[in-house]
């Protein structure tokens, strides 16, 4: 079937069309088009997402994004199956731009509309490689898997028994790891966002004179599968605040190195957490998505740990393009989510369809 996707839970107005077939690991997926009109260059000069100014940019940007993908996957609005777009969680003033712009068009064309967590389809985007047929299957079972959540708004650890069972295993008490890298990354005047930039610099950092320890590692001896990442913040806070350091921070060198630590206490915590629920729960692949899983030390620390397990354990991560935000992502949750409705209430049912800004997922 052929799915019209829409996202615009956060500052990326996106459009996608695909085509999927298939059921569970026989998914196949055919990527028509795929469009992301960000809104970084926007939000850069506030240092952050400004809900009112990201609903205003989304209500520019997406008629231009919509035409775009119909015309540039040369198809009509009546080739369309199934509309999917992210109803929660999200700015509730973005989440409403998307959502009804996706019920005008159920209605106007008479389609069927469903919507869909942005978390799910975070999760889901990890499996675009093997869905395209590119991946093969280091362990035949894919389940129970154990899928890291990690963007600018959520760290959360679940446990999937299946392709549509989601299971909080833990989350973070406070801050996402990725508003961490963004607030570090202010703190620092290193601009928005700060993933990016801080993984640039850590890049930089001079082997021989790492800071490994002048962080701490929150949370990385309990028991559970919980994060907590605001007092790290505050730890670099107080670093910089402290007349003694001034000099360092002034130093090119020493930033790059800065930003490598700040990088390695969240990869540290992140790793071993993930490696332990995989292990605890006998899971035979781990899933890496969100913004933040754009992070190549993250990518490879997680793969490398995953390899020193005695088990054959799948890993999963998107593409690089594909761990932001995206409308491909929001088209795969709305394809697993359809497979379980009902047959009598797939029906274009617009007026059904609500937001939920703090959806679970
Ligand atoms: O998933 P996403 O696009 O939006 C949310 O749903 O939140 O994630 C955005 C987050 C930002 O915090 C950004 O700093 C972070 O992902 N990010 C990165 C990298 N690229 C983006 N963090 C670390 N390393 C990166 N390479
Ligand atoms: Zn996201």
């Amino acid at each position: 079937m052929k799915i019209l996707a829409v996202e615009t839970s956060c500052d990326e107005t996106a459009a996608s069309i695909v085509e999927l077939r298939g059921q569970k690991e026989k998914t196949r997926l055919k990527i028509l088009i795929n469009l992301v009109s960000s809104q970084i260059k926007i939000h850069q000069q506030f240092g952050g997402v400004v809900p009112e100014v990201a609903a205003r940019a989304h209500i520019e940007q997406m008629p231009l994004v919509l035409s775009q993908a119909i015309s540039r996957a040369k198809l009509r609005f009546s080739n369309i199956d199934l509309i999917s777009v992210t109803n929660g969680p999200g700015l509730v003033t973005s989440l409403l731009v998307g959502v009804e712009t996706a019920k005008s068009l159920s209605y106007l064309l008479a389609k069927p509309l469903i919507g869909v967590n942005h978390l799910r389809g975070h999760i889901y985007a990890a499996l675009v490689n093997y869905f395209l047929g590119k991946e093969k299957l280091v362990n035949k079972k894919i389940f129970p898997a154990v899928a890291l959540i990690v963007s600018g708004g959520h760290t959360e650890l679940f446990l999937m028994k299946d392709w549509y069972s989601f299971k909080k295993l833990g989350q973070t008490l406070d801050d996402a790891a990725g508003e961490y890298f963004d607030k570090t990354a202010k703190l620092l005047n290193l601009g928005y966002p700060g993933g990016p930039v801080i993984s640039r610099r850590a890049v930089r950092a001079d082997k021989n004179n790492v800071l490994t320890g002048l962080l701490p590692r929150p949370m990385l001896q309990s028991q559970n599968f919980d994060f907590s990442f605001s007092g790290l913040k505050t730890a670099v806070l107080y670093f910089l605040n402290n007349k003694k350091n001034k000099p360092f921070i002034k130093n090119k060198s020493f930033v790059n190195n800065f930003c490598q630590e700040i990088q390695q206490a969240a990869i540290d915590v992140l790793v071993a957490k993930a490696i332990r629920a995989t292990q605890v729960f006998g899971a035979h692949s781990v899933i890496l998505a969100g913004g933040v899983a754009a992070n190549k030390e993250l990518r490879q620390q997680l793969a490398a740990g995953i390899n020193d397990l005695a088990a054959r354990i799948n890993f999963f991560v998107p593409p690089i393009e594909f761990c932001t935000d995206n409308a491909l992502m929001i088209a795969l949750a709305g394809y697993f989510k359809w497979q379980k409705i009902p047959q009598k209430q797939k029906l274009p049912d617009w007026q059904r369809l609500e937001i939920d800004p703090n959806q679970e997922v």
